[in-house]
């Protein structure tokens, strides 16, 4: 999509009434026809309703469905006559569960909605957390993303959508403490973003909103800044596609330089099934492998099999199940040579859908590749898989409690539970190794994992 290249946005700053929708349209009427042109306005958090409920009861009875909504319905008309788009907060219903969420809005109506993931304080005794991810827009003036409030606190979601090429993140909000007006320059800068934060003004109940609603340019400089208390349209024009540059300096790049092979940083929307993240994983660790040489791999490789040496599991081993590698995987070729005169050494071998176990009989005994560029044992055909004391099983990826994600396939899920008396130790290059892998039922948790070296 071409993008406009210059773009005007508006922070409407005022204080919603609680439990007044119709106040609170009027109140956004006035401003909005009493301000000049913008081409996307941001509202307040919670704009529709005001923030400060006594009880679930008073929440629920100023919420709206976004599909049935007086408030969403008068920001469409509004949009439409002003020819722009709107950014609200809005206390939405769905069912008997509430949201604090956000909506976006063009000229043409409904273009998306964002639940607050991360509620504040006494929010938590009213809304649910948001269930939706971090939605992304394609708009005419570039790539907007939303948050509310209290989410600035995170910085993995400025991170996570500015990676997904958010250029404008729209952040209506209801502050009460002092500090997120000054931290937002840090997360424009950080993720070179504009960022629109609208604060709500005034007093509900005993909470006093901080206002000074600010819109901060990629390099963290202020291109508006509202005081604490006035209830105004303010306008600044930039070009989102400032956002698209990453550059810091001739050699550094605010993106490229991350060391990802240090750090990762997985999103994982519920709103996704356990196989797409799988996929989503299995492709964030192929293209983290590719930024290691072989001759690297194979060092990092050897310093896993050393570990793996040294455990009494394996010093105690007689006969192991193990895997003959592939070249991206923790080598194991040497390892089996070394120590084959000391214990046996069970293969796999692809039949079907399962796998067969034979002896491993030395390198000649070993069959050219099958079709997934495994070679192959040729041995005897090991029947009582009692006798496996020692299963080391590749993967994909592994956390450290033991959940291992493999190729796909199932064939390890599969044979495990059959190898009863095996201790099961997953081994894995560092990179392999995170946070969390989405479970499915026929999984099966390793009894430990190994993949760094115990010298640091
Ligand atoms: C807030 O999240 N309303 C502080």
């Amino acid at each position: 999509m071409s993008h406009a290249s210059k773009t005007k946005v508006g922070l409407l700053q005022f204080a919603p009434q609680r439990g007044d929708i119709s106040a609170n349209i009027e109140k956004i009427d006035y401003l909005l026809s009493n301000s000049v042109k913008a081409d996307i306005w941001i509202l307040p958090e919670l704009a529709s309703s005001g923030y400060n409920f006594a009880s679930f009861e008073e929440a629920m009875d100023c919420s709206e469905k976004i599909d049935n909504s007086n408030f969403v319905n008068f920001l469409i008309r509004k949009a439409e006559s002003l020819n722009t788009w709107i950014v609200s907060g809005i206390n939405e219903r769905d069912g008997d569960k509430l949201y604090n969420s956000a909506v976006l809005i063009s000229p043409e109506g409904l273009e998306g909605v964002y639940r607050k993931l991360h509620l504040f304080n006494r929010e938590k005794l009213f809304f649910e957390p948001g269930n939706m991810g971090l939605p992304l827009f394609d708009t005419p003036f570039g790539k907007i993303g939303l948050l509310v409030c209290f989410d600035w606190m995170f910085p993995e979601v400025w991170r996570i959508m500015a990676l997904k090429g958010a250029q404008l993140i729209c952040h209506p909000s209801n502050l009460v403490l002092p500090y997120c007006q000054s931290a937002i320059p840090g997360m424009a800068l950080n993720n070179r973003i504009f960022i629109a934060t609208t604060n709500r003004t005034g007093l509900d109940g005993d909470l006093e909103f901080t206002g000074q609603s600010v819109l901060v340019n990629p390099k963290g400089e202020y291109l508006l800044n509202l005081s604490k208390d006035e209830e105004a349209g303010r306008i600044a024009e930039i070009n989102l596609n400032d956002a698209l540059n990453k550059q810091m300096t001739p050699m550094n790049n605010a993106f490229d330089d991350r060391r990802e092979d240090i750090y990762t940083l997985i999103e994982t929307a519920n709103t996704s099934t356990p196989q797409q993240q799988k996929k989503n994983l299995r492709k964030h660790i192929r293209k983290l492998k590719t930024q290691y040489s072989p001759e690297t791999l194979k060092t990092i490789g050897c310093d896993v099999i050393q570990q793996l040496e040294k455990l009494p599991e394996f010093q105690k081993a007689k006969t192991i199940f193990i895997y003959w590698s592939l070249p991206d995987e923790v080598p194991t070729h040497e390892f089996i040579e070394k120590w084959r005169k000391d214990k046996t050494f069970i293969l796999p071998r692809i039949v079907g859908d399962h796998l067969e176990l034979r002896q491993y009989t030395g390198i000649e005994s070993l069959k050219p590749e099958d079709s997934f560029g495994i070679q192959e044992p040729t041995g005897p055909v090991l029947t009582d898989l009692d006798e496996i004391d020692l299963a080391i099983i590749p993967g994909i990826a592994f956390t450290e409690e033991g959940t291992r994600m493999g190729r796909g396939g199932g064939y390890y899920d599969r044979t495990l539970p059959f190898l009863e008396n095996a201790c099961k130790i997953g081994v894995a290059f560092p990179f392999q190794v995170v946070e969390e892998i989405p479970i499915e039922e026929h999984d099966i948790t390793l009894d430990k994992v190994i993949y760094k070296s115990l010298i640091e």
